[in-house]
């Protein structure tokens, strides 16, 4: 089967309204033959929806980085995926590194948020990863393992869902991950998804690498096996480096 890659561009703290609107834009105007990969944009919530007007009738998607679990209520400073859903969100990442280590998000609330997201018929972008001190002490496969188990407990079904490995040392770092590193991490994954949900469906599962891809390193992580699209933090915001990034993604698939 044919898996069609995904170029995921997680903006995290960046670009106002304007600036997203401007930017996708931008990048629509780069990515004009981009045709089999599925291309999506996370910018802030404030961004989503100039976003989505810059998005207009082209086949790229639309991302939101986080949402609460809770359809509405007395939930201070969140958002909710029915708030999402009428900006036109499709997709929403559960358990960014930066969620989890920074505000402290549980496996339990990402488990929560994940639920939650397939319930409101939108994709979750899970993301997973070990830290340095999880990698040197040999920890890695258990973390994977962990953070699938519980971010996926009670989920029935792995179609619909796209898992990004991220390992937090090379998030924003400079450091990528090798590719001896990440396709084991990746093969970790998907046999871990194997043993909890069967394997049908496990070759239609898209994982995807985050952490530090650039234009310069891209051809090589996508050479990986396993490695089915990027999620891009600091090189999202140029709209050059995500293009080519893009580019680079979409002529591996037309190669194979
Ligand atoms: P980075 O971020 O590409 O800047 O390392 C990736 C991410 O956090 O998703």
């Amino acid at each position: 089967m044919r898996i069609h890659p995904i170029i995921a561009g997680n903006w995290k703290m960046n670009f106002t309204p304007s600036e997203s609107e401007v930017f996708v834009g931008k990048c629509r105007n780069m990515l004009l033959d981009i045709e089999r990969s599925q291309v999506i944009f996370c910018p802030p919530f404030t961004g989503l929806e100039r976003a989505k007007n810059a998005l207009q009738g082209s086949t790229h998607g639309l991302g939101a980085q986080n949402c609460h679990w809770e359809s509405k209520g007395a939930y201070t400073g969140e958002i909710s995926l029915e708030m999402l859903i009428d900006i036109g969100v499709q997709y929403v990442i559960a358990g960014h590194s930066e969620r989890r280590h920074i505000f402290n998000e549980s496996d339990s609330w990402i488990n929560r948020k994940v639920k939650a997201i397939l319930n409101a018929d939108l994709t979750p972008i899970l993301c997973i990863g070990e830290t340095l001190e999880e990698r040197n002490s040999g920890k890695t496969e258990q973390v994977i393992q962990t953070q699938l188990n519980q971010g996926l407990n009670g989920v029935p079904d792995i179609s619909g869902i796209i898992i990004a490995y991220e390992p937090v040392w090379a998030i924003g770092t400079g450091v990528t991950a090798t590719p001896g590193q990440a396709g084991e991490a990746h093969a970790i994954i998907r046999q871990t998804i194997r043993s909890i949900f069967g394997a049908d469906n496990v070759d239609a599962l898209r994982i995807l690498y985050g952490g530090s891809v650039k234009p310069d390193n891209a051809e090589a992580l996508i050479e990986i096996p396993g490695v089915d699209g990027f999620l891009i933090g600091g090189a999202s915001l140029k709209a050059e480096d995500f293009s080519d990034i893009a580019h680079i993604v979409e002529h591996k698939y037309l190669r194979n």
